[in-house]
């Protein structure tokens, strides 16, 4: 596991927790993966090396923008709905939260929720990691809390569920970073981790107008732009690399097939970036591809579930039906 000298005291923190540092990505992982990324035609870097601790801190700058709507919507759906989730989780379970960052949105239900016994909570970035776990630690003394700092795509050293059924919560839409098809792929195997008594409570960003969805990925004060950008930082501080970050800008546009909105970085001029020894030539226009969001209508993504084992239990969404937090429990 790989952290910056920055992150010392969030270190420590993490540290008392239980942390599976094999999965989390060092610069090994990051720099194999910028390598191979960027020697296809189609040029890549996954989404997740975009949280380090500075890309998980201009991230929840993003969840503050008047134009990055999900955030709100999904906060207020789960805090006008946390009374009818509890009901429908009845007996106690472990509350799993995946990505959690450092959202607070699992407060929200724990408030609600007198059947949770125990709290993990999963991220790849140490700092929103450490502290979304001392923030729930801190509100719920009873609750046994445990931080695991790791790439949810891969193995996890869970503590054990000691016979609880486990409430996985994945909020903030983080499933639109798959493609649909991977997204399929990460569903089957959360519901063969979870067991046959599972349930599953998940955030799912939903189709919309073309330039509400465009806005909220490229805001008018650039700070999604800074969070793509980032990558590019990273990229420099951490692996040595020449990028010139204003040489590249950032780019959000939205697909119709299948929906989703494209992330990239675009090189503004003709120019050659050498990372660890080798060079990459960029021509003019040509991007790097950083992430996609994909969105989904609530039957797509009910039947995107169905497909992967889940029955639907019951989803809620906002008045102006922005977004969705879908209930699911793993089929019989
Ligand atoms: C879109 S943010 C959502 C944050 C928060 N849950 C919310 O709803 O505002 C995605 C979160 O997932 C984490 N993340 C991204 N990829 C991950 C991975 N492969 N494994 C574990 N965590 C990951 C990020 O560090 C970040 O905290």
């Amino acid at each position: 596991m790989h952290f910056s000298e920055s992150t010392a005291m969030e270190r420590d923190d993490v540290q008392t927790e239980r942390a599976t540092e094999d999965s989390t990505p060092g610069t090994g992982e990051f720099l194999r993966e910028v390598l191979d990324g960027l020697s296809h035609s189609h040029r890549a870097i996954p989404c997740r090396f975009l949280y380090d601790a500075a890309g998980s801190a201009i991230f929840d700058r993003i969840c503050d923008l008047p134009e990055y709507y999900p955030t709100r919507t999904e906060r207020r759906i789960l805090e006008t709905n946390a009374h009818a989730i509890a009901a429908a989780t009845s007996e106690e379970f472990r509350f799993v939260e995946l990505g959690a960052g450092s959202g607070g949105k699992a407060e929200i239900l724990l408030d609600a929720m007198q059947q949770a016994r125990a709290y993990v909570c999963i991220d790849i970035s140490p700092v929103p990691l450490a502290s979304a776990a001392a923030a729930v630690r801190a509100r719920y003394p009873g609750l046994a809390v445990s931080a695991v700092c790791g790439n949810y795509l891969g193995e996890l050293d869970l503590p054990p569920r000691k016979g609880l059924r486990d409430l996985c919560f994945f909020p903030g839409s983080t499933i639109g970073n798959f493609e649909r098809d991977d997204a399929l792929v990460f569903l089957r195997e959360w519901r063969n981790r979870l067991g046959p008594d599972g349930m599953m409570l998940i955030g799912v960003d939903l189709k919309k107008d073309v330039a509400v969805l465009e806005a909220a990925y490229d805001d008018r004060q650039g700070v999604t732009a800074a969070f793509s950008l980032n990558l590019l930082h990273r990229a420099n501080r951490e692996l040595g690399a020449d990028f010139d970050t204003d040489a590249f800008r950032h780019r959000a546009r939205y697909v119709s097939d299948p929906g989703h909105v494209e992330i990239s970085l675009v090189s503004q001029t003709e120019q050659v970036v050498a990372i660890a020894g080798q060079t990459f030539r960029f021509a003019k226009g040509e991007a790097i591809h950083v992430e996609n969001s994909h969105k989904y209508a609530i039957d797509e993504f009910a039947a995107l579930a169905g497909k992967a084992g889940f029955d639907s239990v019951d989803v809620w969404t906002d008045d102006d039906a922005l977004f969705s937090v879908h209930l699911l429990r793993v089929a019989g």
